[in-house]
């Protein structure tokens, strides 16, 4: 089987990584891939969005499954583009198709369906600046802190949670008449403030069948004790040990059901990843986004718990069959930790030459921001790679992680020391 992923991250070197590992893969590609990826298979020079540089691509290779890493090009619709082409349809990608990557692309669609299927989720109203005032009397009615939502995609940056009301009023205006996020947010959601502890939750589906895939709890923000910036994420643990057996029923029933139900009733055909970025308010699960692709950096302590072959999960997608597939798990916790450029997630320097990662025989190094320059690796991201490790308990596996960043240096490297730290009083 001849496989393309798509995407450049360490979510995409941790993907690559297990396909490389599987008994049916004859070539594996990453387009565009970093110095990691190019390990585990072979680097080909062209942008994730780019798709008829990708149909090419596919075409002259004979590429049988297209596995889709990041949202963009799900969101533009990389599964139609290849649905309505006669000549490329035969080729599966992995991942939903526009309509069904509404759920991460529209935060006013996957709350308007939330609403309609009895999801628990914040309670919300979404405005334009056609209703700029009704906008402002909703949040006269509210109680900080306020939680602003650009509708569309925003690199992240799309959510601003304000203590202030006069400074919430300012936001809201901005985004809606400035355009601050430009076209994303000329729809802006509005919700209730949710208070309690966040995980993260990933489905595979077929569209009638799904798998859980272990939980996990990544760290979004640049400072220790979670303070600070917001970044791509920090590090990343699973399992959550809050996420008991308990809780993860009522996610299943709750959240997960109802969602492929969902889906189902509104002839919305969802195939690939669903994640389910929750929040555990007094142990009811609530959910806070939906993103239709895995998490960065919880793909790189997920996919390493997974002990099943994951082409043969992505045939099950693929082909419907997904409901006879076997999934099975490492008991082991997994723990990873990103080593990132001094000054992200503002400006950084590139290109430091990074030492150290020979040395590394326990743990595995995921590459994110690295590219290979003759016989050294040199930095070319913010986030520049990450170090998993596995462990009886996380306490072990954060040990040994810890332990490897050590040996791991470039100028300026800096990563966070405390991830996990919210999580002792769970154990
Ligand atoms: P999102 O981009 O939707 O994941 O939101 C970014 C972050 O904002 C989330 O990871 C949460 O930490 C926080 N957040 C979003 N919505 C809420 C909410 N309703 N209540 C509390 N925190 C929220
Ligand atoms: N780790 C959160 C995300 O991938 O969006």
């Amino acid at each position: 089987m001849n496989v393309l992923v798509l995407g450049s991250g360490g979510r995409e070197h941790a993907i690559s990584w297990k396909i490389a590992q599987s008994s049916q893969i004859d070539k594996l590609f990453i387009a565009p891939g970093n110095a990691g990826t190019n390990q585990v298979g072979t680097n080909v020079d062209i942008e994730a969005d780019d798709f008829q540089g990708i149909k090419k691509f596919c075409l002259e290779n004979k590429i049988d499954y297209v596995v889709v890493g990041p949202e963009k090009p799900l969101v533009d619709g990389i599964a139609d583009f290849f649905q309505d082409d006669p000549e490329i349809r035969h080729i599966a990608v992995i991942g939903p198709n526009k309509s069904a990557a509404r759920l991460e692309g529209s935060k006013d669609f996957s709350k308007q369906f939330m609403k309609k299927y009895n999801i628990p989720t914040a309670k919300y109203q979404t405005f334009t600046k056609d209703n700029l005032e009704e906008g402002y009397a909703f949040l006269d009615g509210m109680k900080p802190p306020y939680v602003l939502k650009a509708d569309g995609l925003a690199a992240g940056k799309g959510v601003v949670i304000l203590n202030d009301l006069n400074e919430a009023k300012d936001e809201l205006r901005a985004m809606l008449e400035d355009a601050k996020f430009g076209d994303a947010s000329s729809s802006v959601v509005i919700e209730e403030f949710l208070d309690g502890i966040e995980l993260s939750v990933f489905v595979i589906t077929d569209g009638q069948s799904y798998k859980i895939l272990p939980e996990a709890k990544d760290y979004k923000r640049i400072g220790e004790g979670d303070t600070g910036l917001n970044t791509g994420g920090m590090g990343a643990v699973s399992p959550v040990p809050f996420a008991d057996t308990a809780f993860m029923d009522k996610v299943e029933n709750q959240v997960i059901i109802p969602t492929i139900k969902g889906l189902k009733n509104e002839g919305i055909d969802y195939v690939g990843f669903i994640f389910f970025g929750l929040i555990n308010v007094k142990k009811d699960p609530f959910v806070i986004e939906y993103n239709c692709r895995l998490g960065d950096p919880e793909t790189e302590v997920v996919i390493p718990r997974l002990k099943s072959d994951i082409l043969e999960l992505f045939e099950g997608v693929a082909t419907r069959t997904l409901s006879e597939r076997d999934v099975v798990f490492d008991e082991r916790a997994a723990s990873t930790v990103v080593m990132v450029s001094g000054g992200y997630p503002g400006a950084y320097e590139k290109e430091k030459n990074i030492s150290g990662l020979n040395g590394i025989f326990d743990s595995m190094i995921f590459h994110a921001g690295t590219k290979q320059d003759g016989p050294t690796y040199v930095t070319a991201g913010g986030r520049v790679l990450c170090v998993t490790s596995y462990g009886k308990k996380l306490e072990a596996a954060l040990d040994k992680t810890y332990d490897n960043l050590k040996k791991i240096d470039f100028e300026n490297a800096y990563y966070r020391k405390d991830i996990g730290f919210d999580l002792e009083e769970y154990d």
